[in-house]
């Protein structure tokens, strides 16, 4: 395949042309926070808008996980703009994610606790306000625990249900009702979970995670 440079930070990165920025990026030590993306995955959902870099000669950031490299490009992972897109959208993210840190299963394995440490970001609204949201738990299912109050809606599970489980986990609503859930929201059991356990090990925060460490 025929190999391109580019530069990011100004480190000079060889690439296959079209892979996506975030993946060259990541690969070469050079932090860009994600949330959403998963590697190798076609068409980017691009829902968490995280991943904002700035190119020379584009007229506004554009996110990393959907731009393909191209020859001679000159990325910069932060700017000012870049700072204030990124510092928005992870604010937006906490607004409807319950933050119960030392309480949570997924406490220090959590992407938005990186993307906090990584960016200095605090892990608290500072500009927006919390989503009033009572959203109740889902045990049902014999192997993963459902909390859509912490759910980002990454779409990593959805992912991953249809692609490793029993394909049962969609989104629906629209809005700030917007969650991830099963067809008619029943309870994952009664939905058909089997079990697998592939949504927990996708959910990049605490909202789906495994009841025992042995799935
Ligand atoms: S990783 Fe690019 S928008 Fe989520």
């Amino acid at each position: 395949m025929q190999k391109i440079t580019l530069f990011i930070d100004d480190r000079e990165v060889k690439a296959p042309a079209g892979r996506p920025i975030l993946w060259l990026a990541l690969e070469n030590g050079i932090y860009i926070p994600n949330l959403c993306a998963v590697p190798g995955a076609e068409d980017p959902p691009a829902a968490c808008r995280l991943c904002w870099v700035e190119v020379e000669g584009y007229p506004r950031p554009v996110t990393a996980c959907t731009e393909p490299a191209r020859d001679g490009l000159v990325v910069r992972t932060r700017s000012p703009r870049v700072d204030r897109l990124v510092r928005a959208a992870f604010e937006l993210l906490l607004s409807a994610h319950r933050l119960e840190c030392s309480r949570c299963p997924k406490n220090r394995a959590c992407t938005l606790q990186e993307i906090a440490r990584a960016r200095r970001l605090p892990l608290r609204l500072v500009r927006y306000r919390k989503l009033a949201r009572d959203l109740p738990v889902d045990n049902s299912s014999p192997a993963v625990r459902y909390d859509p109050g912490k759910c980002v809606l990454c779409g990593r599970c959805v992912r991953a249900c249809r692609r490793e489980g029993t394909g049962i986990l969609g989104f629906a609503r629209r809005g700030y009702e917007r969650r991830v859930t099963t067809f008619g929201e029943v309870p994952l059991a009664r939905a058909g979970c089997s079990g697998c356990g592939a949504c927990a090990l996708a959910c990049p925060v605490g909202a789906l995670t495994l009841k025992t460490k042995s799935v």
